[in-house]
């Protein structure tokens, strides 16, 4: 199969916690993905890592008595070595790179009048490089590394003040890189923040009095962030027209388990309020009509103004990225057991799962870019797709990975046929070029790469790069566009 699209922009995606390390350098200050262990007896099939550690648990690993390991203080060393992986990103054929930026070298605190004059020389260095190396940049503006100070002083996103912090940061770095960076997502998987509070919003079960008001803060916590989002996108049309700003949604498609009406009726409302509900709100500017009813049963209380919600009216994203691993199925017993939150979903017995339980599905991916174009008639970008492994280096110091091979082809096809569809797809960037720690369960044995990266759980090794098998064959895919 040819892939016939030209002009199309291919790549891949890291986020900075997962590889910068160097987490105290040069004035940055901690962020609260640097503050979780590393947990060796993880159940890998489990996203309760994401959820199970309480504020105390993060505060310990300030003086870290326990000697626990937080494998996002070193990542892959990105902070040193990013020459070197760009460099190996544009031998592979890369004309993108998707990044993000650590709000915690550039405003430590917060607060600052002034930003980190190195945090903002780190950062244009590596976009310059970038140009240098013909690749353009994806920036996400936050990453699931909001500041611990931002958490200590304020509470998280769920405090109204933090808007204003974010917004000033954000407005700094769009003046000082707007003639580097083209495309722009303010928030990382912007859904997750009522998913796991503490990753998406830097908020605390504790911290409230009941379960209660800790979900109301996280609804509260999303809708700044959706306000914050519009606020920066109207900022952007004052500082530069080279600036597209994008959104960034986990998408989890899900399926019927079966064609009984009362679980497509579920799986329909699982799809408005887990997917549809956030695309609405950033391309139609409002809260959906399901959504108020929504929060009405579930007596979610969030507050909103008739400013904040003028200014989610009039700044609309102009294109939509999404990340897609796997798609699950929804049932009403599935849900009713779960109560409410069902991050992974129900098992489909016509797809394979990763060792994490994540199903592999293609065909979802045509699915979901065709939903989503008839949906909203916005340009598509897929920011991530990828697949973890447990791997070691061989003999020959490389890594056999024909499944990532297979999988990254499979998905590919499936692009091209949505293309082919009529479906506006502009980009693709893999989840991810080279090893990182994982997001969830922070292993490093969770690797993702074309490149392999010499370190294990511990951050024992070398940290030294080795092309993986997939690494060849991608780069002759992008000479050739042949599958
Ligand atoms: C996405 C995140 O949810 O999934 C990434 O944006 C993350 O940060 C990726 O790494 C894969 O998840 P994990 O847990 O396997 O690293």
């Amino acid at each position: 199969m040819k892939f016939e699209k030209k002009d199309f922009l291919w790549g891949g995606a890291t986020s900075a916690s997962q590889v910068e390390g160097a987490f105290d350098a040069e004035g940055k200050s901690l962020t609260i993905a640097e503050m979780r262990p590393f947990n060796p007896n993880l159940d890998r099939k489990s996203v309760d890592e994401l959820n199970k550690y309480t504020r105390s648990d993060y505060e310990k690993s300030i003086d870290n008595k326990d000697n626990l390991h937080y494998p996002k203080r070193i990542g892959i060393d990105f902070y040193h070595r990013y020459k070197e992986d760009i460099a190996l990103f544009k031998e592979a054929g890369m004309n993108i790179y998707r990044m993000s930026i650590a709000w915690s070298r550039i405003f430590p605190n917060g607060d600052e009048a002034e930003p980190n004059a190195a945090g903002i020389k780190f950062y244009k260095d590596v976009f310059e490089e970038c140009k240098k190396n013909g690749m353009e940049v994806m920036l996400t503006i936050q990453h699931y590394d909001v500041p611990y100070p931002i958490t200590k002083k304020y509470g998280g996103w769920s405090n109204k003040k933090v808007i204003d912090l974010y917004i000033k940061f954000a407005t700094v770095i769009m003046k000082e890189y707007k003639d580097l960076v083209k495309y722009w997502l303010p928030f990382n998987e912007i859904n997750v923040a009522t998913l796991a509070p503490t990753t998406g919003l830097g908020i605390f079960r504790e911290d409230f009095s009941s379960e209660e008001d800790y979900v109301n803060a996280s609804w509260q916590g999303l809708h700044n962030q959706f306000y914050a989002q519009a606020k920066v996108i109207e900022i952007a049309k004052t500082i530069s027209s080279n600036i597209k700003m994008g959104c960034m949604v986990a998408n989890m498609t899900t399926y019927s388990s079966d064609c009984n009406p009362v679980n497509i009726w579920e799986n329909l409302a699982t799809q408005q309020m887990q997917r549809y509900f956030y695309y609405d709100v950033m391309v139609k500017g409002d809260y959906p009509s399901y959504s108020k009813r929504y929060f009405k049963e579930n007596n979610i209380k969030f507050e909103t103004t008739p400013e904040e919600m003028e200014v989610i009216k009039n700044n609309n994203i102009q294109y939509i990225t999404f990340s897609y691993y796997m798609t699950s199925t929804i049932s009403k017993e599935l849900k009713d057991a779960a109560g409410g939150n069902l991050m992974l979903g129900g098992k489909n017995p016509f797809l394979k799962a990763t060792e994490w339980g994540w199903q592999i599905d293609p065909i979802g991916l045509r699915i979901t870019l065709n939903e989503l174009w008839d949906r909203y008639q916005l340009p598509l970008f897929i920011s991530e797709n990828g697949i973890g492994v447990v791997e070691t280096l061989n003999e020959n110091n490389t890594v056999e990975d024909d499944y990532r091979i297979e999988y990254l082809s499979k998905h590919f096809e499936q692009m091209n046929e949505a293309i082919k569809d009529g479906v506006d797809v502009f980009g693709y960037t893999m989840w991810t070029p080279i090893d990182v720690v994982s997001l969830s369960t922070n292993e490093m044995s969770k690797r993702y790469g074309l490149i392999f990266v010499d370190y294990d759980d511990y951050h024992k090794g070398t940290g030294n790069r080795f092309k993986k098998k997939s690494f060849e064959w991608f780069k002759n895919f992008m000479k050739t566009k042949e599958l």
